[in-house]
């Protein structure tokens, strides 16, 4: 059997298009980046990132189809992310994909672009012991997501404010670093002394399993206040805030993996390139099976999209072609 997938993700600043052969061969993965439109803003401005959409969402997918040495003709599914993202964004993606299902008479499915962060971890391995928990770390997201297989999802925690990413991206804005902050946070951590700093994430109260990092960033804000800071001073700063969030993030997931009995831990999102961040999970939740996404999976990209768009259609069926976009976190529909 041949299924063809391709899928268009185009939910911030990366226009991508996949190809992929029944639900987990990737036979193309083209993503357009856009860093250096907004590098100099640090951040996403979502005006410029629905201009470059619209420049290279057709050039990205022909040469998906190129590199898959397919064509539009031979496709069976379309699959797009629908959500949550940048609302001008993703309707630049779910309007390509509803034209090219239109045209080729082919079914299309709209897929939740948090929940493919996860399906891309479970696409590169079969080691998955369901029911599992999802951790998304993301610059849009920050999620706790029950999985009692790999096509059903359930939102169990979430953050309050900032997203992880974000607040990695703003702190690296503090301390003058080029966007995306993430890695070049990760890399002045290196140098640094965790405990530098007494820094902490937040508690929310009632809520003793949902994230807050806001407070956070304004801490690392007040430690540099009025400060001419020296190299040293960076890698520290980076490090002890670096450290407080990711002891905060494992703390919570490990604590909400033993309440829902989930054996495994599958992770999804930017953030999850973090080398220390994989280094302390595993020293520090030595007991839970832990399932990371191959390189080129972890940051936004379409291939996922193919994947669980695959997995779903197979058990759901396609969406009615007058779907629209969310730009709030839901869980998908059964
Ligand atoms: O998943 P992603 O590509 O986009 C969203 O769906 O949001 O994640 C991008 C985020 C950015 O905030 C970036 O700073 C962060 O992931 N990131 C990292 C690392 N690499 C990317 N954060 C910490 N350490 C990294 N190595
Ligand atoms: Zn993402």
């Amino acid at each position: 059997m041949k299924f063809l997938v391709l899928a268009i993700e185009s939910t911030c600043d990366e226009t991508a298009c996949s190809i992929v052969r029944n639900g987990i061969e990737i036979l193309s993965n083209v993503i357009s980046s856009q860093i250096d439109l907004h590098n100099t803003f640090g951040g996403v401005v979502p005006e410029l990132a629905c201009r470059r959409h619209i420049e290279v969402i057709i050039p990205v997918i022909k040469q998906a189809l190129t590199e898959a040495k397919t064509s539009l003709n031979a496709i069976d599914l379309f699959a797009v992310s629908q959500g949550p993202g940048l609302v001008g964004a993703l309707l630049i993606g779910i309007n390509t994909a509803k034209t090219l299902s239109l045209v080729t008479q082919k079914p299309i499915i709209g897929i939740n672009h948090v929940e493919a962060h996860l399906y891309a971890a479970i696409m590169s391995t079969d080691q998955v012991q369901f029911p599992c928990l999802g951790v998304v770390l993301s610059g849009g997201h920050t999620s706790l997501i029950y999985m009692e297989n790999p096509v059903d999802y359930q939102h169990v925690a979430f953050t309050v404010d900032d997203a992880i990413g974000e607040a990695f991206d703003k702190v690296a804005k503090l301390l003058k670093l080029p966007y995306p902050g993430g890695p070049e946070i990760e890399k002045l951590a290196l140098e640094g002394n965790p405990h530098h700093y007494k820094l902490k994430a937040g508690f929310v109260k009632e809520q003793p399993h949902n994230f807050s990092f806001s407070g956070l960033k304004t801490a690392v804000l007040y430690a540099i206040q009025n400060q001419e800071l020296s190299y040293e001073d960076k890698c520290n700063i980076a490090a002890s805030f670096q450290h407080a969030a990711f002891i905060d993030i494992i703390t919570k997931t490990i604590a909400m993996a033993n309440r829902r009995q989930c054996k495994s831990l599958i992770f999804g999102g930017g953030v999850t390139n973090n080398k220390k961040l994989r280094e302390m999970f595993q020293l520090l939740a030595p007991s839970f099976v832990q399932v990371w996404p191959a390189a080129g999976l972890s940051l936004d990209n379409a291939a996922m999209i193919a994947g669980l768009g695959y997995a779903r259609y197979l058990k759901y069926g396609e969406d009615p072609l007058d779907f629209n976009v969310f730009t709030q976190f839901q869980t998908s529909k059964k």
